[in-house]
């Protein structure tokens, strides 16, 4: 190439890399290869075109429901925002050719530190719901973490899922109900019992409202409408005395309600929602077998207090006594790496996997799953480590 044409060349790239439009034109690019080429699970890049994939196939109230938070919804993008305070320390020359993201917790090897968060309803995203998100856990042998909410029993989820599930508890407005489930959860095999203690300040979720409000579907049909929450299809209450029960928490909820589950429940207990060093300090004092930091994925309070942000403050008040799960906007391997090198011990996530529900049923699951964990493998061939107990926070640099 000639001079004159290697300047002309060099100029075009330069007007091309400036160009707003080529900017603009990217996320049109995107979607139309989402609507083209991404016809099956296995075509998805990655977790957000699954999620766009969801958004096309779920219903307007459905999808809001998934997607939103509390108020602006600004805690969600807290979560996410969260990850970019750190930055990874690439390693070269080392022998990454065998990677193992096994974890052992609680006595028993998990293929990957990745788990299902309890998400509610998964019948609203697609009709197998939480049976399909259960059989591609089991055949990941990725441990579940089954809703209080399920629409599908965590006895059909066990057969379905063949190996580790925990069932979530809500305390609800009747401290029997709650204990009552725990009691089943433990009839059942379930490996441990985690109870949710985040909502008990109430929640305002607007997207939610506003989704309902749009679509134009008659709601009436699948759902009691009226005051208070519709346990109708909720499995987990079939046998509980619904007589007073209204709302899926209780605002007088204390540590004393905790002292109680852990005299009802044999399994493992954990509790889920921790955002603080003093919580965590005093689950540790209660007895507690782990807990999960969460807000909830920005469904509880309106925060703008990422996870990650508040996960060095736990680890460092744990002092390494029990297991702790994180979860709220981990979307790529990258993120759970993150996690793990900040001191966690397994990363849950929610929306991801709901999305490959809605999206493309339990093959959309199996493919959120995978998606995450080749992201995380990828991750730590990058930065030079080989297990999942070799992630430690050498790796990371702090960028803010
Ligand atoms: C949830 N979450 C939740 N948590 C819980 O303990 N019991 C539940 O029944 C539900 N239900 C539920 C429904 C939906 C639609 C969502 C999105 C979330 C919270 C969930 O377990 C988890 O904390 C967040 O989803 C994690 O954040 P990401 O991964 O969704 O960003």
């Amino acid at each position: 190439m000639g001079e004159t044409q290697a300047e002309s060349r060099r100029q075009f790239l330069r007007y091309l890399a400036a160009s707003p439009l080529l900017v603009a034109g990217l996320p049109a690019l995107a979607q139309q290869r989402i609507a083209a080429e991404v016809l099956t699970a296995n075509d998805a890049l990655n977790v957000f075109e699954l999620e766009a994939i969801a958004r096309r196939n779920i219903p307007p109230a459905h999808f809001a429901y998934l997607a939103g938070g509390v108020l602006d919804d600004r805690t969600i993008a807290s979560n996410r925002q969260a990850f970019d305070a750190w930055g990874l320390r690439a390693r070269r020359l080392i022998d990454v050719s065998k990677v193992d993201l096994s974890i052992r917790l609680f006595g028993k090897t998990l293929a990957s530190p990745v788990v299902l968060s309890p998400v509610s309803s998964q019948r609203a995203f697609h009709p197998d719901g939480e049976a399909a998100s259960a059989r591609a856990a089991g055949k990941r042998k990725a441990l579940q973490i089954l809703s209080g909410l399920t629409t599908v029993s965590l006895e059909d989820v066990m057969a379905a899922h063949g190996g580790d599930v925990w069932q979530q508890i809500y305390t609800t407005n009747k401290p029997e109900a709650g204990l009552k489930i725990a009691a089943r959860a433990d009839a059942a095999g379930a490996g441990a019992v985690v109870l949710t203690v985040d909502l008990a300040g109430g929640m305002r979720r607007e997207t939610k409202a506003i989704g309902a409000r749009a679509d134009t579907r008659a709601c009436g049909a699948c759902h009691r409408q009226g005051p208070g929450y519709d346990f109708s299809r909720k499995t987990m209450f079939d046998g509980v005395d619904m007589a007073g029960l209204v709302a899926g928490q209780s605002s007088s909820l204390t540590w004393d309600y905790v002292a109680r589950m852990r005299d009802v429940t044999k399994k493992r207990l954990l509790i889920k929602g921790i955002m603080t060093a003093e919580d965590a300090a005093i689950a540790v004092r209660r007895g507690l077998d782990g807990i999960i930091v969460s807000n909830h994925g920005g469904r509880a309070e309106e925060s703008l207090v990422g996870t990650l942000d508040v996960l060095p403050e736990i680890v460092a008040a744990v002092k390494g006594k029990i297991p702790i799960l994180i979860d709220g906007g981990f979307r790529r391997g990258t993120d759970v790496f993150k996690a793990l090198a900040l001191g966690a011990t397994a990363v849950c996530v929610g929306r991801p996997y709901c999305w490959g529900l809605g999206a493309f049923g339990q093959e959309g699951v199996s493919a959120a799953l995978r998606l995450i964990d080749e992201e995380l493998a990828s991750t730590m061939r990058q930065t030079g480590i080989t297990s999942i107990a070799g992630i430690t926070a050498t790796s990371l640099s702090k960028r803010s």
